[in-house]
């Protein structure tokens, strides 16, 4: 048997599952979640079906050249299935003719996401103090793009 993930665009229905999703994950709510949900439809808000399921979901931003991934999540019990990396190459897809760059922020303590990014081929740029609401320092990680080349 054939297991499909599937990645598509957020829709009003999928709210309370990514909802719930968010909460079971990061303990808080984020207003960037509640922003977009209000905002729908916001495009850059995509969620993964795995086998019919709704186990994960991106929040990306395109600001000028630079597509900025603000939001990115897979419910426990569905990592380590390539449901991360098909967001993310889906996102990247759908930017591609549009941005330079990838660019996005992870908790200097999060190294399972920092390990995973940098297999997606991202680089490490800076660090940023007290980034996150509780003081966590974070991580600025780049991926260039096809016009891009980092001199790091
Ligand atoms: C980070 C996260 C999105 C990855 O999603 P995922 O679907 O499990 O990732 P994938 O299956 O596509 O992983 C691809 C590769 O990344 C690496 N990777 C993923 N999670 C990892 C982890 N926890 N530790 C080390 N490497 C990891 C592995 O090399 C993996 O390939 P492999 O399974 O063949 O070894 C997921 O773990 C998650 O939701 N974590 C909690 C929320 C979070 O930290 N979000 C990021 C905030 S910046």
């Amino acid at each position: 048997m054939t297991i499909l993930i599937h990645i598509r665009p957020f829709e009003l229905d999928d709210s309370r599952t990514i909802l719930e999703m968010e909460e079971e994950i990061f303990h808080e709510p984020n207003p960037v979640l509640y922003s977009v949900i209000e905002n729908y439809p916001t495009e850059g808000f995509l969620v993964a079906e795995y086998d019919g399921v709704v186990c994960g979901y991106l929040v990306g931003a395109l600001i000028m050249d630079e597509a900025r991934v603000l939001l990115l999540a897979v419910k426990e019990g569905y990592r380590k299935k390539k449901v991360g990396t098909s967001l993310m190459e889906y996102y990247i897809d759908t930017v591609r003719s549009r941005a330079n760059l990838i660019r996005l922020e992870v908790r200097v303590n999060n190294l399972g996401a920092q390990t995973f990014y940098f297999k997606l081929g991202f680089k490490f740029l800076g660090v940023v103090s007290k980034y996150y609401r509780n003081g966590d320092n974070a991580y600025i990680m780049l991926k260039p793009l096809d016009q891009l080349t980092l001199f790091l």
